[in-house]
């Protein structure tokens, strides 16, 4: 949904959601903090503070529903999401879209690409 005109300004610019959620060993879907989120989000709260970017907040988050592409996080107000795997990747997100206004296309998860689409090109087909 669009801000209105007269919408208050914004507090914070830039939104980051990381999730953090973990499941039982063994399920199906598996989750981000097994694949070892917790650490990008600690490495990228850390990286952000000399960017110098004051109104930007990262935030832990629940499960996102995109289970099978995580970890996963999502930038707001854009909407942009990102599978992010190791911490060269934040380092791009940082750099590239925080910073710098662009895109991390090669880790930009399109919304078409659901978690059963995910788990079907997973199984080969
Ligand atoms: S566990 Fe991270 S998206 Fe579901």
């Amino acid at each position: 949904m669009p801000s209105r005109p007269d919408d208050p300004g914004l507090y914070f610019e830039t939104h980051v959601f990381v999730c953090v959620n973990e499941r039982p060993e063994g399920h199906p879907r598996g989750c981000c903090k097994a694949k070892g989120a917790e650490a990008l989000r600690d490495y990228m709260k850390s990286k952000s503070k000399g960017l110098g970017l004051s109104k930007l907040r990262i935030n832990q988050a629940g499960c996102l529903d995109r289970c099978e592409l995580g970890p996963t996080m999502v930038i707001y107000p854009e909407g942009i999401w990102y599978s992010v795997k190791t911490e060269a990747d934040v380092d791009e997100v940082l750099e590239t879209h925080l910073k710098n206004g662009g895109r991390v296309e090669r880790l930009m998860l399109p919304p078409e690409l659901t978690p059963a689409k995910a788990a079907k090109l997973k199984a080969g087909g």
